[in-house]
């Protein structure tokens, strides 16, 4: 525990330009500086400091705050590694808070770091300096590809294959047998005879994979047999210490983080070896989950630098349930996620060796899949003819789709979903929200409200300010979700007034974008306030050819699928009527939440072009009002409907 006294003294010693312009180019623009945002790829800089307030604001990204937020985001630190690293800069002494307990357990810390880094430096000199090493170790790592500058860069090493090489070193250099024990480097076994016992290498006789932290310090090991013993495992990996844990950890990340960045998306792979491999042939932003199941945890480390994973597993049996398990555990982290399969029977490791650098990169991209592909493709081979299977297919879609925490990419993917399968979006929507309000219901059941308000808002909202998806299409979705609507149910009662009055006071401060739906909004207003009721018949009669093109789109069944299966396979899709209120209710949201974010996007256009302070005060305050106002529509949108 830092103490309060430096964590205040560091906010008061941190000069904002000073911590920024470490890691950014910064330019004079009057009393502020302006430069290209570190976070996105921009080609107009839209990145501010402001010197006078202590802080940054990165409009592209939406990131801002002190001193301390800039280097948590962009170095991926935590708030105590941001605060010991500005101290250090800053020159500050660190106190300590007073506990006892804290105490120790900072100083066991530290001392952890400082014997894995020792055991680190002993394997990798025994990797190169020492005969066995050299003849057993590094002799593998050549026969598999692996160069010397690769090597170096993930520090592998070898350990010596005598019961106790390392440790006698270890404890000739000064280090306790308890702390050897502690940090999982070395075994302790009793012997019959009382107080006698013998101790054992943990990872004797096998080449070693350090495992680093985000900042590069080595937290753990991974270390990989190199005979065919059967009974033994292929890896031994150090347990859980008090510096690793091994489900906040992604092998890879500290040499991939800046690659991630640039790049704006990561690989996911399975293995210490696959990681090593896409690296050979010169793909950096890859990070492996080392053979479990991603953690919630992992997932978060992922974000710290992008939202787009795409896993890449092999391509047989094994390796597509992986995947499928994989894409769901990341939808529901709230990430983007797409999908390579390799080759039956290959893995990153072989079949980058197999292509070489330059096809292997090619085939990457020319095979990547987005997750609804990915699924249809999957289930295409039995499903053509089978309306069991496809049923099948389309509830495991939605059923991923109802994982993702956006309700406006849950839309989006719905839409896809419709278009690639020929199914009306009407009936996935039903499936989605009876299978979003189940989960809620049981969670609500579960959970108290308190928990409920934690886990349902807060990703959201950060989810949509981050949202990256095209904006002009889901509008355009929105917009023509509110006409289907209107068309279909203007009459039908919300609350104690019609759907129409609902929509028309609703939307009355949106400006539609689409000009046939917008003269089909009109239409209706004005027949409103001619208290005419508006139905088909009216828009077939009076309107252009376009407006009865997409009139008769939105008001007839292309596709009959949903009744006939529940007549045939008794499966129930909940009728659109019965949930009329909450499409509408949501639709309204969606649209206004559009508008603020135009108004956002108009904004920012402006405060681009500002030439004084006095002006770019004003934007950052619009700036803001509009932030709290998409926040308020998001956390509207994540709630479960009022009825
Ligand atoms: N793993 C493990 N313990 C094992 C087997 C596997 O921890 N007994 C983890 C390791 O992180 C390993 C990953 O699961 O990297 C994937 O396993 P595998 O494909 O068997 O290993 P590779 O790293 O691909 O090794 P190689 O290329 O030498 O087969
Ligand atoms: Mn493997």
């Amino acid at each position: 525990m830092i103490s309060r006294e430096t964590i205040d003294e560091v906010k008061s010693r941190v000069d904002i330009v000073d911590v920024v312009g470490d890691f950014v180019t910064l330019k004079r623009s009057g009393q502020n500086y302006k430069a290209l945002s570190p976070f996105t790829n921009e080609k107009t800089a839209s990145f501010y400091v402001v010197p006078s307030k202590g802080i940054f604001k990165d409009f592209s990204s939406g990131k801002g705050g002190d001193g301390i937020t800039f280097v948590m985001e962009h170095e991926g630190m935590s708030y105590v590694e941001a605060i010991r690293y500005l101290a250090k800069k800053f020159g500050i002494a660190i106190k300590e808070e007073e506990s006892l307990e804290s105490t120790t357990q900072q100083s066991e810390r530290d001392s952890l770091y400082i014997l894995m880094n020792y055991a680190k430096d002993y394997y990798k000199s025994s990797l190169f300096e020492m005969d066995e090493g050299r003849s057993v170790g590094l002799s593998y790592f050549h026969e598999r590809g692996f160069n010397d500058r690769i090597i170096e860069k993930f520090e592998l090493g070898y350990s010596i294959n005598e019961w106790d090489h390392f440790s006698k070193k270890a404890l000739q250099d000064g280090y306790s047998l308890e702390m050897l024990e502690k940090a999982g480097l070395v075994i302790k076994k009793e012997k019959e005879k009382p107080d006698s016992f013998r101790i054992y290498d943990r990872f004797r006789g096998r080449v070693i994979f350090p495992v680093h932290g985000i900042a590069g310090k080595v937290i753990a090991f991974g270390a990989r047999i190199l005979t065919k013993e059967k009974d033994q495992p292929k890896y031994i990996n150090s347990p859980e210490t008090e510096i690793y844990h091994k489900s906040n950890v992604l092998y890879g990340m500290f040499q991939a983080k800046n690659a991630i960045r640039r790049e704006d998306f990561c690989y996911l792979v399975e293995g210490y070896t696959d990681v090593i491999s896409m690296h050979l042939a010169d793909v950096d932003n890859v990070v492996a989950s080392s053979g479990t199941a991603l953690t919630e945890e992992q997932i978060k480390l992922i974000r710290r630098f992008t939202e787009n994973v795409t896993v890449l597993f092999d391509g047989d049996a094994a390796g597509i349930k992986a995947a499928i398990r994989g894409i769901d555990l990341v939808l529901k982290g709230g990430l983007n996620v797409r999908i390579v399969l390799l080759p039956d029977a290959e893995d990153p490791d072989s079949y980058s060796k197999k292509m070489g650098s330059s096809d292997f990169k090619k085939y990457l991209i020319g095979h990547t899949k987005d997750f609804i592909s990915f699924k249809i493709d999957l289930y295409a081979k039995d499903s053509a003819h089978d309306p069991i299977k496809k049923a099948e297919a389309i509830r495991d879609i939605v059923t991923s789709i109802s994982l993702i925490p956006d309700p406006i990419k849950r839309s989006v993917y719905i839409q896809e979903t419709s278009q690639l399968l020929k199914i009306q979006e009407s009936v996935l929507l039903s499936e989605l929200n009876k299978i979003v309000i189940g989960d809620r219901r049981k969670r609500a059941e579960d959970q108290s409200r308190e928990d409920r308000k934690k886990t349902d808002s807060a990703p959201l909202i950060e989810e949509i300010t981050h949202s990256k998806t095209d904006i002009n299409a889901i509008v355009r979705l929105q917009e023509r979700e509110s006409m289907r609507l209107l068309l279909n149910y203007a009459e039908s009662h919300y609350d104690d007034q019609r759907l129409l009055d609902f929509m028309l006071t609703e939307l009355e401060d949106v400006d539609f974008t689409d000009p046939i739906y917008k003269e089909i909004y009109e239409a209706f207003r004005s027949g409103a306030a001619r208290g005419e009721a508006l139905d088909t018949l009216y828009f077939m009669e009076h309107g252009s050819a376009e407006v009865k093109q997409a009139v008769a789109d939105l008001t007839t069944s292309r596709y009959e699928t949903s009744k006939h299966w529940n007549d045939k396979y008794h499966i129930h899709f909940l009728h659109e009527r019965e949930m009329i209120h909450d499409l509408a209710y949501s639709n309204v949201l969606r649209l206004k939440f559009r508008l603020v974010q135009k108004l956002t996007e108009d904004n920012l256009a402006q405060m681009k072009l500002a030439t004084n302070d006095e002006d770019l005060e004003k934007y950052f305050t619009i700036h803001e009002q509009l932030k709290g106002a998409e926040k308020d529509l998001a956390n509207l949108l994540g709630i479960v409907v009022p009825k």
